[in-house]
């Protein structure tokens, strides 16, 4: 069922095995950018701990032979519920980047979320794979012209919805990168972040700072004024947040702790999904990343009330190995993963799972 790279000694057939395999590739140094979290990573481990905190409740003998992944997000039929998490510098994975994210999203009709920290264009991606489907994650510059200038040529190149980022005011405090002495880029090969005054070799740090720590949701309002495309608040982890977000016209949250890489010891997604669902899914799509690592995952997810799910880390994994292919099996993988997990938990359709399907898991949390 799952092939082999060529060059692998080992059969990938999870995303663990892609991240293990990545952690022998990559760099120290890059390898701390990529994995690492907050201070002490306890929101990084709980993320993918909370998911298996869930315990399933299948249903029998409901006729599972045709099953249908498809979701409704922003209004459109979309085939499956993964997206790509926006993640910055992806040149660090693989000397592709963001090329080759793009073409595994193609591959997959998946969702490729590009982020402002990208080490493309937002036209650059557009013109080398026109096929991918793809939203453009804004970090809000203090000059905002130069975050209008971006949005422009995201709406002018084919990306169909905005995701301003809110959970990164400044830079959380990452000791791991710290300790293995992470670099970035130098501030002159990320174009969209070289308008912002970006320059010489930087720490991603430094590119936190060029982000305005004193955004608002006034700023929200005019982005969803102004631009055509529909925007969604991204790092939203309560109801209040949720419904200022309606309040402010947004048309979806992503409730997301960065991947455990901005205020540590904060809760994850997956603990903090249902609250915003009851307060707000009937009037914004709610999404939820971190931690997604199995079909059971976003199984879960769904069943709590999530339209969608993005994933981050396992996709720089899979470029890391294996590029543009190492991507494409990495949401090949999680693909089956959620077609066996409908099949068994007796939800064939993934639009149909609901809150009836997880329940508090009765085993103990080792996770700590
Ligand atoms: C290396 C890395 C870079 C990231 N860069 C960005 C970014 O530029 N913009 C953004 O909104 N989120 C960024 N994130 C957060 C992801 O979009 C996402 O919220 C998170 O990675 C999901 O958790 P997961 O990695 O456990 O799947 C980054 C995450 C990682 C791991």
């Amino acid at each position: 069922l799952y092939l082999m790279p060529a060059d692998s000694p080992h059969p990938l057939l999870s995303l663990a095995d892609y991240e293990r395999a990545a952690c022998e590739i990559l760099d120290p140094a890059a390898l701390s950018y990529i994995a690492g979290g907050a201070t002490d990573e306890v929101t990084l481990r709980d993320n993918v701990a909370a998911w298996r905190r869930l315990a399933l409740r299948p249903r029998m003998l409901v006729g599972v032979g045709r099953r249908d992944p498809s979701v409704e997000l922003l209004g459109v039929r979309r085939p499956h519920p993964l997206l790509i998490a926006p993640t910055a510098f992806q040149r660090l994975a693989h000397r592709d980047g963001e090329i080759a994210t793009a073409r595994a999203a193609a591959a997959t009709s998946t969702i490729i979320c590009l982020s402002t920290f990208a080490t493309t264009t937002p036209e650059a991606l557009a013109e080398a794979v026109p096929d991918a489907p793809r939203w453009f994650q804004l970090y809000v510059f203090s000059d905002r012209g130069v975050s209008r200038d971006l949005v422009a040529r995201a709406v002018e190149h084919g990306y169909e919805a905005l995701v301003v980022t809110v959970d990164v005011p400044v830079a959380g405090v990452r000791e791991r990168e710290l300790r293995a002495g992470v670099r970035s880029l130098h501030g002159e090969q990320l174009a969209s972040a070289a308008a912002a005054g970006a320059s010489g070799e930087m720490t991603p740090a430094d590119f936190g700072e060029l982000v305005d720590p004193d955004l608002s949701w006034d700023d929200i309002e005019r982005f969803v004024a102004e631009s055509p495309l529909p925007v969604l608040v991204k790092g939203i982890l309560t109801a209040e947040d949720a419904l200022l977000a309606v309040a402010h016209g947004a048309s979806g949250v992503i409730v997301s702790n960065h991947g455990g890489r901005q205020l540590d010891t904060v809760l994850s997604g997956a603990d903090a999904l249902p609250a915003i669902v009851e307060a707000a899914a009937d009037q914004l799509d709610v999404l939820v990343d971190g931690g997604i690592r199995r079909g059971t995952d976003v199984v879960k997810a769904l069943a709590l009330g999530a339209r969608a799910v993005l994933i981050g880390r396992p996709i720089l994994c899979g470029l890391a190995v294996d590029g543009a292919q190492g991507a494409q099996r990495v949401i090949e993988i999680l693909l089956a993963e959620l077609d066996n997990a409908l099949a068994l938990a007796g939800s064939p359709q993934a639009s149909n799972l609901d809150a009836t399907f997880v329940m508090p898991a009765p085993w103990p949390d080792r996770s700590r």
